[in-house]
C-alpha cells in the first residue's frame, strides 16, 4: 500500500508544513492551517516537461511556432485577452458568485461554431446548463457538455474527444483521485490545475478554469493559482446592477490594461462599445448633486455621472457612505471642503453613488466628487454639458491627472462643452486648447467655487 503523507496547507495562501501552525508564517493569517492527506509519495512532474537533454539556445534561434489565436467570438473578450486565445494558454475566469462567468464561458462556447468546445460543468447539471444555452443561444448548440468533477475522468474525456477549446466551470469543483482532501482545498485545486495546465501544454488546447472569489476579491484556492496560469481575468459589478466589468489582471500574451463592459440582459451578457453613453442618465434634467467626470479605467476614456445627496443630519452622529468610491476618501474630501473652503458639512449626512454600479479606482473622479456634494449643499444643479477631471490634494490643491488628452476627447465626443481640470495639467505656457470644448484650467478648491457658483453668490 502506499504510504500515507499528510501535510499542513495554509487555505488562504498555499503554504505547506509538516506540523500544524497557529498563524501562516508567510501570510500572516491565523487558523488557516487544514490537514491534507496525499495518498502517493508525490510524484508530480514540472509544470512544462523538458526533455532531459534540454540545452540552453540564444533566443535568436528560437523558432516562434505559428501562434494562431483563437477567436472568442465576444469581441471585448478578445480585446482583453490580446487579440484572441493563445493554443496552449490556460486562462483563469474569476468573480464572485452570481456575477455571470457561467453566463459568460457557456456564451463563448455556443457562438464558437468551428470549433469543438467541451464545457465540463460541475456546478450545475447539464440539464441546467441547456436551460441556460436556450436562453443564450438556442439556433447554436454544438458544444459538448460534460457533467464530471474527477480530473482524471475529464482527462479521459479529452483524450476521446479532441476538443479544440476545454471549459471547466469551476476549477473548486474538481477533486483527483490521488489527493484525499475535500474538493475545493487548496491542495486540490493545484494538483487539478496542474493537471489541466499540463494537458494543455502538451495538446495545444487553450484551456478555461472558471474560479471564485472569496470576499476579500482573492481567487479562492488562492494566489497559488494566479502563478500557474497563463492569464487571469476578473469579472466584477454589483450584482444588483445590469453592468458587469471584466478586467485583465494578468496577462503573459498581452497587456493588463484593458477592460471590458458588459452588460446582463434576459438572453446572456451584451457587450457595451460605448460605456460613456449608458452611464449618463439624466444629463439634461437639471438635477442637483450630479457631477460627470471624465474617467479613465485601464486604457479607456468613459464619462460617469456622480450622484450626490447632502442633507442636514437626522441622528446624532452624521452618516458617510459612499457607493462605488472608497469611503475613506470621501471623508478625506469632506475634510478638504471643510478647512480649505469654509464648508461646514459636519453636521451633515453626506451620501455619494457612482451611477450604473460601477466601482471606480481613478484619481481623477475627485474633483466631480467635490462639485457634486457642493452642487447637492447649495442645490443648485451643474449644466449638464459641463464635466470634470482632476484629483484633489490635502491642501485643496487641484493636482494633474494622466492622459488629460484622451479625457477631454472623450468629453468633447459625447457633446461636452466645458471640462474643469487641473491648471498643471498644462505645460509651461501651452495652453490646453481643443476644438469645440472650453477648457478651463484652476489650481485650487476655492477656484471651482467661484468657477461653477460665482455668479451666484455676487
Ligand atoms: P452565472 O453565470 O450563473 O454566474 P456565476 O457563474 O458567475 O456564478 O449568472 C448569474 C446571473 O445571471 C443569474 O442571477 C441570472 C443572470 N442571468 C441573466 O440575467 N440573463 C441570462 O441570460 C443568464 C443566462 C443569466
Ligand atoms: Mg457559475
Amino acid at each position: 500500500m502506499a504510504k500515507q503523507k499528510s501535510i499542513y496547507v495554509c487555505q488562504n495562501c498555499g503554504t505547506e508544513s509538516v506540523k500544524w501552525i497557529g498563524r501562516c508564517p508567510a501570510c500572516g493569517e491565523w487558523n488557516t492551517y487544514v490537514e491534507e492527506r496525499i495518498s502517493k509519495e508525490s510524484n508530480r512532474p514540472g509544470l512544462v516537461e523538458v526533455s532531459r537533454n534540454a540545452a540552453p539556445k540564444p533566443l535568436k534561434e528560437i523558432e516562434i511556432t505559428n501562434e494562431r489565436r483563437l477567436d472568442t467570438g465576444i469581441g471585448e473578450l478578445n480585446r482583453i485577452l490580446g487579440g484572441g486565445l493563445v493554443p496552449g494558454s490556460m486562462v483563469l475566469l474569476g468573480g464572485e458568485p452570481g456575477i455571470g462567468k457561467s453566463t459568460l464561458a457557456l456564451q463563448m462556447a455556443l457562438g464558437l461554431n468551428s470549433a469543438k468546445v467541451l464545457y465540463v460543468s460541475g456546478e450545475e447539471s447539464a440539464h441546467q446548463v441547456k436551460l441556460r444555452s436556450d436562453r443564450i443561444n438556442p439556433t447554436n448548440q454544438d458544444c459538448l457538455i460534460l457533467n464530471e468533477t474527477l480530473l482524471e475522468n475529464i482527462l479521459n474525456q479529452t483524450d476521446g474527444v479532441k476538443p479544440s477549446l476545454l471549459v471547466v466551470d469551476s476549477i473548486q469543483t474538481l477533486y483527483s483521485e490521488s489527493i484525499e482532501s475535500s474538493a475545493g482545498s487548496v491542495s486540490q485545486v493545484r494538483e487539478c490545475a496542474a493537471a489541466l495546465l499540463r494537458y494543455a501544454k502538451t495538446s495545444g488546447v487553450p484551456v478555461i478554469l472558471i474560479g471564485h472569489i472569496t470576499k476579500d476579491g482573492s481567487i479562492a484556492g488562492p494566489k497559488v493559482l494566479e502563478h500557474i496560469v497563463d492569464v487571469v481575468l476578473q469579472f466584477e459589478g454589483d450584482n444588483n446592477y445590469l453592468y458587469r466589468i471584466l478586467r485583465g489582471v494578468k496577462n503573459r500574451f498581452g497587456s493588463t490594461s484593458e477592460l471590458g463592459i458588459f452588460e446582463m440582459r434576459g438572453n446572456g451578457l451584451a457587450e457595451v462599445p460605448n460605456p460613456s453613453e449608458i452611464l449618463l442618465s439624466h444629463r439634461d434634467e437639471g438635477l442637483s448633486g450630479i457631477a460627470i467626470s471624465a474617467s479613465i479605467d485601464g486604457v479607456r476614456p468613459f464619462l460617469i455621472e456622480i450622484q450626490s445627496l447632502v442633507s442636514t443630519a437626522a441622528y446624532g452622529t452624521p452618516q458617510r457612505s459612499a457607493t462605488g468610491y472608497d469611503t475613506r476618501r470621501l471623508n478625506m474630501l469632506l475634510a478638504v471642503l471643510e478647512k480649505r473652503a469654509g464648508f461646514k458639512l459636519a453636521t451633515k449626512d453626506v451620501f455619494l453613488n457612482i451611477a450604473g454600479g460601477i466601482k471606480v479606482n481613478d484619481p481623477a473622479i475627485d474633483l466631480a466628487v467635490i462639485a457634486a456634494i457642493l452642487s447637492s449643499t447649495f442645490d443648485y444643479a451643474i449644466p449638464g454639458s459641463t464635466c470634470f477631471a482632476a484629483e484633489v490634494g490635502l491642501s485643496g490643491e487641484i493636482r494633474p491627472v494622466t492622459r488629460v488628452d484622451q479625457r477631454i476627447q472623450e468629453a468633447r465626443k459625447l457633446g461636452m462643452e466645458r471640462i474643469i481640470v487641473s491648471r498643471y495639467n498644462q505645460k509651461g505656457n501651452e495652453k490646453l486648447d481643443f476644438p469645440g470644448i472650453k477648457v478651463v484650467t484652476i489650481g485650487k478648491v476655492e477656484e471651482l467655487v467661484r468657477e461653477l457658483f460665482g455668479k451666484k453668490e455676487e
